[in-house]
């Protein structure tokens, strides 16, 4: 005997904005597939139906329509409706959740031991956002969209918005001396999204790809992500040290650097150094990624210039971002590169995520070309300088034993190194752990290594600490470290 089919239960909900038709059938289909109505059982008639729900005939056949259609019901010879056998391997079990098996590439990336510090006052990565002009910027969105042009409404070129190329080339030249033609600009993801896009351009699975050490752990995710195998190679005083990059893996095809301020030491790449790296790339016809992150915050006019302005043989990709000179939500940056790179790269990125969002794009180029980035750059610059000035003279006052920090040239942090006798202390982890306890967590500098750290010391970010609360909240965090 074939089981009949109980009502009793069914939720429908006479307010909701689902049709009561479709809040039927979606109370059915889990029942079907989970085999709580077997397959074979007879629907009663719908006029049953419809007593039973309360609701009228109309409902229940359009509900029954739409799961026969879908083919969770069947007719019978008589003329009768059943329950269809639906393969019940694909249901889950109630409650249960799918647990997703990743690729090995995508887990490796996330088992990276890694604690964000983006919700610390000691935060590296994080630009002040008090002094931004909202309402300049807010009035240039309106303009490019109260009446937009038409070809703002469409899918953009994959290299970006035309007038913002040029506005960056001209932004370029003028905050980093770096001089590049329109052409060879290309908006992207913000620097993290330019990066990732490279090493799926650039890079095949179990490549070789040398990351300074320590670096910019952020940047190991999208090279883990492609496959790559990462080749530590040491920084010194003098930066990357090439000549082990090249005993260590001399067929690499990338090389990812800071060079203007190493991340986190803050160390300028010698001129020697640059000029060996950018040879070992035109021999090996390998590529050399230059992250020059924060170096529009230079705090002296010293400051190193772009690898880039040396890159005669077009190996050089250079990566910046609008994340710390606007706004981190902005999700917009740029690489600049060989032309022909950018072509291959505007072609192949018309296939993936096509371009970069446009809703910005105009309010940007008219934020670069009308002056306003440069003008506001400059405040911005005399706030960092003194907010480091502030960290350090705290340092100085409150752990002079125990912190050794020097100055850098640009940027929103400091790295302070431990001193022979903290390190006799405690590990530079114990410390953070300890700074997280007074609610000023401070990233570990071994936090930054692929394999054991030859340093042990502090990542102190300044973007978004007020000068004057930088002694109290050191204060706090050295009294924890000599607890
Ligand atoms: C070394 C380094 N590179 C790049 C970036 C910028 O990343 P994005 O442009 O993706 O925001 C950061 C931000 O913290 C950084 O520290």
């Amino acid at each position: 005997m074939r089981s009949r089919l109980s009502l009793a239960g069914l939720p429908l909900d006479r307010r909701a904005e689902l049709p009561l038709y479709q809040q039927l059938a979606a109370a059915l289909r889990p029942r079907i597939l989970d085999g709580s109505l077997p397959a074979g059982t007879r629907l009663p008639g719908s006029r049953a139906m419809a007593v039973e729900l309360g609701c009228s005939r109309a409902i229940v056949q359009a509900a029954c329509d739409l799961l026969y259609a879908e083919g969770y019901l069947q007719s019978t010879p008589r003329g009768g409706v059943r329950i269809a056998a639906v393969a019940k391997g694909d249901a889950p079990a109630a409650g249960e959740q799918p647990a997703p098996r990743l690729s090995g590439r995508w887990q490796a990336m996330l088992d990276i031991d890694y604690v964000s510090d983006l919700g610390s006052p000691f935060s590296s990565g994080t630009p002040d956002l008090e002094e931004f002009p909202f309402e300049l910027w807010a009035r240039l969105l309106r303009q490019s969209w109260q009446k937009p042009r038409a070809d703002l409404c469409r899918a953009m070129s994959p290299l970006g918005w035309a007038p913002l190329r040029a506005a960056t080339a001209e932004y370029l030249g003028a905050v980093r001396g770096l001089l590049c033609r329109p052409e060879e600009v290309v908006i992207t993801p913000a620097s993290a999204g330019a990066l990732d896009l490279c090493c799926r351009m650039l890079l095949d699975p179990g490549d070789e790809v040398w990351v300074e050490e320590p670096g910019f752990i952020e940047a190991r995710s999208s090279l883990l992500a492609a496959g790559a195998r990462l080749v530590p190679v040491p920084v010194d005083g003098k930066g990357l040290v090439v000549a082990e990059g090249i005993r260590r893996a001399p067929k690499a095809r990338l090389a990812v650097v800071t060079p203007s301020h190493q991340f986190p030491l803050g160390i300028a790449m010698a001129l020697d150094r640059r000029l060996e790296l950018l040879d070992w790339a035109r021999r090996q016809e390998s590529w050399i990624i230059e992250d020059d992150y924060n170096s529009e915050f230079r705090h002296r006019e010293s400051m190193a210039a772009a690898l880039k302005s040396l890159d005669r043989s077009g190996r050089v990709i250079y990566l910046g971002t609008f994340s710390k000179v606007m706004l981190p939500s902005l999700r917009l940056g740029y690489l600049v590169a060989h032309p022909g790179f950018v072509e291959a790269f505007g072609r192949g990125r018309a296939r993936i995520d096509v371009h970069s969002a446009g809703t910005a794009q105009p309010a940007l180029a008219a934020f670069l070309s009308e002056g306003h980035l440069l003008r506001y750059l400059r405040r911005m610059r005399k706030l960092y300088a003194a907010r480091q000035q502030a960290v350090l003279a705290a340092i100085d006052e409150l752990l002079p034993d125990l912190l050794e920090v020097a100055p850098t040239a640009a940027g929103l942090h400091l790295t302070a190194l431990f001193t022979p006798a903290m390190a006799a202390r405690m590990t530079d982890r114990e410390a953070s752990a300890r700074s997280g306890q007074a609610g000023n967590y401070i990233q570990p500098l071994s936090q930054c290594y692929l394999g054991p750290p030859d340093r042990q010391g502090l990542v102190i970010g300044y973007g978004r600490l007020r000068a004057e609360e930088a002694q109290p909240r050191l204060a706090a965090v050295a009294a924890r470290l000599r607890a």
